[in-house]
């Protein structure tokens, strides 16, 4: 089936927003964004009437429970967003027999390895978001063996809640900060996550046979410490930042040490370019400043 009209959730979110600031370059499709007031997460059996109101093509769901270190405690409506609602779209998007594409998380792995996650590297997540989500990918894969999973790592945009724009922030204010040093991972432009998924709708109209679990990341790797000394070089900041250890900056949710995705399966099937995470961060400061 032709794809033309693609609904989008979590319209006001880093993903969601680059998403619509993208879509105005591939006019062949007509994009539908829905914030939380039109399709609320938490409420799967509402999904029918609202998709049935817009019925699209494909469904896109960048709408996410977010908040890491609250979701140890709002357990109930994280594992609700995150693996519940999940399911249920991607449930509907079978009966309907249309591309159904969901978002995961680095979190969803142990973070003790040594070389970067491959995607069907097994599921062990540390922190209680990273078990909603891990469930979101296995509840919505029974229900819905062709839903698309990305599953990424790190994410920024100039727009939304974020390292990049939290750091920005700070080192303003600051003439010194402590970042965490030994925890590894691949920072995300959420912009050029977007174009991937978009390339993905594009690939799935031309009738390539896309499902299962892929990983998008920037390539390169970094630590939260070298994260920030990029962004504080990037945007001529001043702030003098010291690398700390995870154990001196406790968190509600415990965060993995090593969390590399490997992105080969999306590059090798897809033949998706990935831009280089330092490249991204310039595009994105550049926004910002
Ligand atoms: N951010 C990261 O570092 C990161 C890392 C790995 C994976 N991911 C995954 O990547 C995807 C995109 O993340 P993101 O960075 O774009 O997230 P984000 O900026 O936090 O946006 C999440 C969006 O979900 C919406 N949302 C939350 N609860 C909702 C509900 N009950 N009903 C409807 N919408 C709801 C939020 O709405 P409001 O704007 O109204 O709050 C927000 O717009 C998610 O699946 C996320 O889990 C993110």
């Amino acid at each position: 089936m032709a794809i033309h009209k693609v609904l989008v959730t979590g319209a006001n979110g880093q993903l969601g927003w680059e998403l619509a600031q993208a879509a105005v370059s591939f006019p062949a499709f007509e994009f539908v964004f829905v914030d939380r007031n039109a399709m609320d997460l938490s409420n799967p059996s509402e999904f029918e009437v609202v998709i049935a109101l817009f019925a699209p093509d494909a469904i896109i769901n960048t709408a996410a429970y977010t908040a890491v270190d609250k979701a140890e405690t709002e357990r109930e409506l994280a594992h609700t967003i995150n693996a519940e609602a999940v399911a249920q779209l991607a449930k509907i998007a079978k009966q309907k027999n249309i591309p159904f594409i969901t978002y995961s998380t680095d979190y969803v792995f142990n973070g003790n390895a040594t070389r970067p996650y491959l995607t069907d590297t097994i599921l062990a997540p540390v922190n209680f978001y990273g078990k909603t989500k891990a469930d979101g990918e296995q509840m919505a894969l029974a229900e819905n063996p062709a839903t698309i999973i990305i599953r990424t790592s790190w994410v920024f945009s100039s727009h939304g809640n974020n390292f990049v724009k939290t750091m920005m922030r700070l080192m303003k204010d600051k003439d010194a900060l402590n970042i965490v040093g030994d925890q590894i991972g691949r920072p995300t432009y959420a912009k050029d996550l977007a174009l991937a998924t978009i390339q993905i709708i594009k690939a799935l109209n031309e009738g390539k046979s896309i499902k299962g679990i892929y990983h998008y990341a920037n390539t390169g790797e970094t630590t939260w410490f070298g994260f920030a000394e990029k962004i504080k070089a990037l945007a001529g900041l001043t702030c003098n930042l010291t690398a700390i250890s995870t154990a001196q900056f406790p968190t509600p949710a415990k965060r993995p040490t090593y969390s590399v995705l490997d992105t080969q399966k999306i590059e090798n099937e897809l033949g998706i370019t990935i831009p280089n995470w330092e490249t991204a961060l310039k595009q994105c400061i550049d926004q910002l400043t």
